[in-house]
């Protein structure tokens, strides 16, 4: 029998209580792992109960059990709430709800259930028996996910759902990845966290954010399921159908439809589950240099001074573990790193306004017996994580046996921010201005007991030691030997499932912390692996405000977990100097920063592994700048990279870093409207063009911010691109001059290297600075540079939004709103911020002949107006205070 109904059907609870009976064939037993998941027996719903805007019923095993990979769940509890208007939450646990599901202390949950069904922009409907539901708009119908086709299978260690999807559906997300932006169907997206060093396609990387968008030209909706264990997830298509298909190893599902219907709904409703992305301070907004391999504090002042003689504005300077003693984290190498001399270098970038960051590993030399403070201080705080015999769990990474802190233990945050507060103390210690997280993956080496793969060039006495690169993934060191994979008490194996996910490393403990390790709460490892990063950030997001209490900090970690953001940016690993690493860094970043709410992200600039070339890095120095977060970042064996280090590239750096910091405002209220309610800093174009489907599958060129069109060059030596330009109007960023855009694509030549096109969208307002600086500090007191750019309807908006740069609550504000329709801009707002800088300059594109210029109804000098019938724009020279609303008027 088959009964579908809304979620507000109280007439059918009768029906659905009925027991639905199926044919048992007792006489054969299934042999476990042979059963076709599709003949599996799926549940009944039964005993539905409904009270206001939520409903539940029990889920009851409805027939043979088939026993995929362990036995079957006899009964399941389903509770469903339409939270908001735009989201539905559906719940299929054990009734017991004893299974492990994501703490809330990790990822508290939004407990709204203010809505039902006449109100929402989507529902719920189900079928009885075997059970399954689907989530359709309200008012059309138009069917979003689906399970109908395929039984629900939940086991002690698999649970697979399926939903069926239009043809060639466009989906969007499961990162991390390296694979296009729109998702190939025939991928499995895997989500477990592994260090994968180069980056490889169609691959688990560092992070995992089982979010999805699907985007249709009738609306975008997403799908977050909330489960930190491991899992595939396969797109595939099937018939006249495309399948998503999940295969997880533990937990619960725990489903968030939300509605859209535009791409920036999706992403605004995800924030507010998973909560706003952290505010960043204006400076970390600057150019970052790093590298794995600066030798000595020499090294690292001189690349300082070469960025200054060469005239490249450098922000930020970064060391990588090279500064330690012997990679013990909170420690410095007494003859290549001294604290006075750090703290001498330190000095020096403050007192130019510059920054300083350094490396911060998880894992804790096991040196018992050595005066190591952050070992000895752990041990006696309790905090390393256990193997189940309790006995202190140690693997192998950078300073050799190492041990890891269990973030789960009441004692952890007093640990790390004690860390924090003694190594980098203001006056004692190396004053940094931000952190840097790695290897929080977690990664190890090898798996331990094991031989240290970098132990003879550890033996060799030079120290720092120079590594070679870290194993191949999946490279296992002999002799291997893994932790005996056993079977527990429960019937439970947490080091080899029966299920394997597609994870690159191989098993899942390998080259990582082990997965029936068991943390102080209880929980395992096996469940929580995913979110070992996370929590690590979160963590060290509290140390950093201990250390500078009352300003926003600035953390940039490896891997992440659903709701990062919230704590701290992301840098996307290990990729290599190559072409196809520059080219899907975009679409990497697209993935954190549109749909996983990680906005603070880039990609290492040049190329991490291997040797970069000097067009590959003119070109990368120029698409970097318009990452979100924008860092030189170098391995160790690679050669030199800086980008003094050619002229091109130096040239091509001072170009983009130019843009970048007269835009910076612009990104900077971009940031400060994600903080406010997850509007989206980046968007790829289909967000801005949700009908055009030749926008669907691009991911070579992107917004930053809300107009800013940026398409890259993105071929080796090439000096020409083929973008598409939607239907609409656009400005060439750098000559002001329009561009009409006829949903085509449009050949770009002689993009030499030291250009990246980007252009203007038509209908902004653009509050850009006059001129940029070596640093933030200096851009921070240049005038305004007001650029009116008008859409095809002559209308433009814009906003500004300024503080002090770096205070979580900062004490003063302005926000101004920017409009400009007829022949007026008018800026209105709160004031209370002062920026001591004025607007000295408003542009005006898009204007067909001369024309004299109003500024709050007093005419500007005539020789202050400059009009070019070339680019059609119009600049007049004003000295507008920033203290209050004000207009400009052409006449
Ligand atoms: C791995 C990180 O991904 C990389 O950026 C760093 O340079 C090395 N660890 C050394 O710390």
């Amino acid at each position: 029998m088959l009964v579908r109904g809304l979620l507000i059907a109280p007439s059918l609870v009768g029906v659905l209580a009925t027991p639905l009976i199926q044919s048992i064939d007792v006489r054969t037993p299934r042999a476990v792992q042979a059963a076709d998941p599709q003949s599996c027996p799926g549940y009944t719903a039964m005993n539905v109960n409904q009270t206001g805007s939520s409903f539940s019923a029990d889920l009851v095993l409805a027939g043979e059990a088939c026993n995929v990979y362990g036995p079957d769940l006899t009964q399941l509890k389903l509770t469903v709430t339409y939270e908001e208007s735009s989201r539905i939450h559906v719940k299929i646990a054990d009734p017991e709800g004893k299974r492990y599901q994501v703490p809330e202390s990790v990822l508290p949950r939004p407990s709204s259930s203010n809505c039902n069904s006449a109100s929402a922009s989507i529902l719920f409907k189900y079928i009885a028996s075997p059970f399954s539901f689907s989530i359709v708009r309200n008012g059309t119908n138009e069917v979003l996910f689906d399970t109908s086709s395929y039984p629900l299978i939940f086991e002690p260690q698999y649970l697979r759902i399926k939903t069926s999807l239009p043809q060639n559906a466009n989906i969007y997300g499961l990162g991390e990845h390296s694979d296009p932006f729109r998702l190939p169907h025939g991928i499995t997206r895997t989500m477990w966290a592994r260090d994968a060093y180069g980056i490889p396609i169609n691959s688990n990387l560092y992070s995992s954010q089982p979010i999805y968008l699907e985007h249709r030209p009738t609306g975008t909706h997403g799908v977050f399921l909330l489960n930190s264990n491991g899992m595939d997830i396969k797109l595939s298509d099937e018939g006249a159908n495309s399948t998503l298909e999940y295969n997880i190893i533990g937990g619960i599902l725990d489903f968030y439809f939300l509605s859209g219907p535009n791409p920036a709904d999706v992403a605004r409703q995800y924030a507010n589950i998973v909560d706003l992305p952290a505010e960043m301070p204006y400076w970390g907004f600057g150019f970052h240099q790093c590298r794995y391999g600066y030798k000595d504090y020499v090294n690292v002042a001189t690349v300082i001074g070469n960025y200054e003689k060469a005239g490249i504005p450098l922000e930020t300077m970064w060391t990588d573990i090279d500064y330690m003693d012997q990679r013990k984290v909170f420690t410095n190498d007494a003859n290549y790193f001294p604290t006075d001399k750090m703290r001498e270098i330190v000095d020096r970038l403050h007192e130019k306004n510059q920054h300083y960051i350094l490396m911060v590993d998880p894992a804790v030399a096991y040196q018992p017996n050595t005066s190591y403070i952050a070992y000895d201080e752990g041990i006696k705080a309790d905090v390393f994580m256990k193997r189940p015999n309790g006995t202190t769990f140690k693997s192998v990474v950078w300073p050799g046996v190492t041990v890891f802190p269990d973030w789960f233990h009441p004692n952890v945050s007093n640990y790390w921010t004690e860390q924090f507060l003694r190594f980098f103390d203001k006056d004692t210690g190396i004053d940094i201005d931000g952190a840097w997280i790695d290897m929080n993956d977690p990664a190890t080496f090898c798996d331990y007991p094991c031989i240290d793969p970098f132990q003879s060039a550890r033996n060799q006495s030079i120290p720092p030691p120079r590594l070679s690169p870290p194993p191949a993934p999946g490279t296992l060191v002999p002799p291997f030997k893994r932790a005996v994979a056993a079977t527990n008490a429960t019937g439970l194996n947490y080091l080899e499932p029966p299920y394997h996910i597609n994870n690159t490393n191989g098993a899942i403990s390998d080259l990582t912390a082990y997965t029936d390790i068991i943390h102080a709460n209880g929980l395992i490892e096996y469940d929580t692996h995913n979110m070992y990063g996370h929590m690590m950030a979160v963590e060290t997001r509290k140390a950093m405000l201990m250390r500078r209490p009352g300003k926003r900090p600035i953390v940039i970690t490896r891997s992440t977990y659903a709701g990062t953001g919230h704590y701290t940016g992301k840098w996307l690993g290990d990729n290599l100097s190559q072409w196809d690493k520059y080219r899907s860094s975009i679409a990497g970043m697209l993935g954190m920063a549109s749909i996983a709410q990680v906005p603070m992200v880039g990609s290492d600039v040049c190329g991490f592994g291997g040797n970069t070339t000097e067009n590959l890095c003119a070109r990368w120095a120029m698409l970097g700048a318009f990452y979100p977060f924008y860092r030189n970042h170098n391995q160790d064996v690679a050669t030199s990279q800086e980008f003094y280090l050619w002229a091109s590239v130096t040239q091509a750096a001072k170009n983009a870093i130019d843009m970048r910091y007269r835009l910076l405002d612009y990104i900077y209220t971009a940031f400060h409207q994600a903080h406010l309610d997850g509007s989206p800093v980046l968007s790829p174009l289909f967000y801005k063009y949700p009908k055009d489907s030749n926008t669907f599958g691009l991911d070579l060129q992107f917004f930053y911010g809300d107009s800013i069109l940026v398409s890259p060059v993105t071929d080796e030596n090439s000096t020409s691109v083929s973008i598409y330009l939607p239907k609409d109007i656009f400005y060439d960023f750098l000559t002001y001059a329009p561009v009409q855009g006829q949903g085509a694509n449009v050949q770009l030549t002689d993009v030499g290297f030291t250009t990246i096109p980007v252009h203007i969208r038509g209908g902004a307002v653009l509050p850009l600075r006059t001129s940029s600086a070596m640093t933030t500090f200096a851009l921070r007191q240049q005038d305004f540079n007001v650029v009116v750019a008008p859409g095809t309807d002559g209308k433009a908006t814009g906003s500004l939004y300024l503080d002090d740069g770096e205070s979580i609550t900062p004490s003063a504000t302005t926000e101004i709103k920017f409009d400009f329709s007829g022949s007026k801009l008018t800026a209105s707002g709160t004031f209370s911020y002062d920026a001591q800088v004025k607007v000295g300059l408003v542009t005006f594109l898009n204007v067909t002949s001369a024309k004299s210029v109003l500024v709050n109804g007093k005419a500007v000098d005539a020789g202050k107006v400059e009009f070019s019938a070339a680019t059609k724009s119009l600049v007049a020279t004003t000295g507008i205070s920033l203290k209050s609303g004000f207009t400009v008027e052409l006449k």
